[in-house]
């Protein structure tokens, strides 16, 4: 199959394309996402959805998750301050993954593998109780009333997730829409998870890195808001 960004056949309302890639992004596309990109993970390469080998991809190492990594800012910055893990990022937006691609060779990280689509083709063939860490940094708000079962914080999305991660381990969530605090607070929990920590704006984890979209709604005076939760024993 082409190394190009895949989607995937099931629903996905974000955007796929965005404005033309420059000629360094299509290089970046074309030389490096075949080398980064995680094998097995789409129908057409593992139409029976075989589980990944986690333990020999991975290196035995604690495996982290990032989903909607936008221009992958969080994830090159999480994989270069914690070397001992492997982390994985989904991204269906094509110039979001070229993007990460070239702060991937600027920092030259190595612990760093991707998926570019729809998080949820992971979620099919990923084992249970894999992921020791999970990241959902300014997911898509879909403000529609109409719209909010597109959200992430449904239970699709979270029961998915609750199988796949590590009993204890921490998913953290950063919005700047009250209304999707809300969302998330209501169903993460019946999912599986307890609240640990709830932080506003000045007061994000430690090892935080602002990201694109945080800047946006800093910029459009939008408070951040920062939940972390575990998943229960
Ligand atoms: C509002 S942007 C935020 C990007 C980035 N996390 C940031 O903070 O700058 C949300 C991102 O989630 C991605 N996304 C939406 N649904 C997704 C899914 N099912 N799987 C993986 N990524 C998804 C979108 O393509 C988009 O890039």
């Amino acid at each position: 199959m082409s190394d190009q960004p895949v989607t995937e056949r099931r629903n996905f309302y974000g955007r796929v394309h965005g404005k033309t890639l420059r000629a360094s992004q299509k290089q970046y596309l074309a030389e490096d996402l075949g080398k980064l990109r995680l094998r097995g993970v789409t129908v057409e390469e593992n139409p029976a959805r075989a589980p990944l080998d986690v333990v020999g991809l991975f290196r035995e190492r604690p495996l982290w998750l990032e989903v909607g990594f936008g221009g992958g800012e969080h994830l090159v910055h999480m994989a270069a301050r914690y070397p001992e893990v492997e982390i994985v990022g989904c991204e269906p937006f094509v110039n979001g993954v070229a993007m990460l691609l070239g702060k991937i060779r600027a920092a030259g990280v190595e612990n760093l593998r991707i998926h570019p689509g729809d998080v949820r083709d992971l979620f099919d063939v990923l084992p249970d109780g894999v992921v020791a860490k999970c990241f959902l940094n300014y997911p898509d708000p879909w403000p529609k009333a109409r719209h909010h079962r597109r959200r992430f914080v449904t239970p699709g999305y979270l029961g998915a997730l609750a199988r796949v991660m590590r009993p204890g381990a921490e998913f953290r969530v950063a919005t700047d829409i009250p209304d999707y605090v809300r969302q998330t607070l209501e169903e993460v929990p019946p999912a599986g998870f307890d609240l640990v920590a709830r932080h506003g704006a000045g007061e994000a984890w430690d090892d935080w890195i602002s990201t694109r979209y945080e800047h946006k709604a800093l910029r459009e005076g939008r408070q951040p808001h920062y939940l972390t939760f575990r998943r229960k024993v």
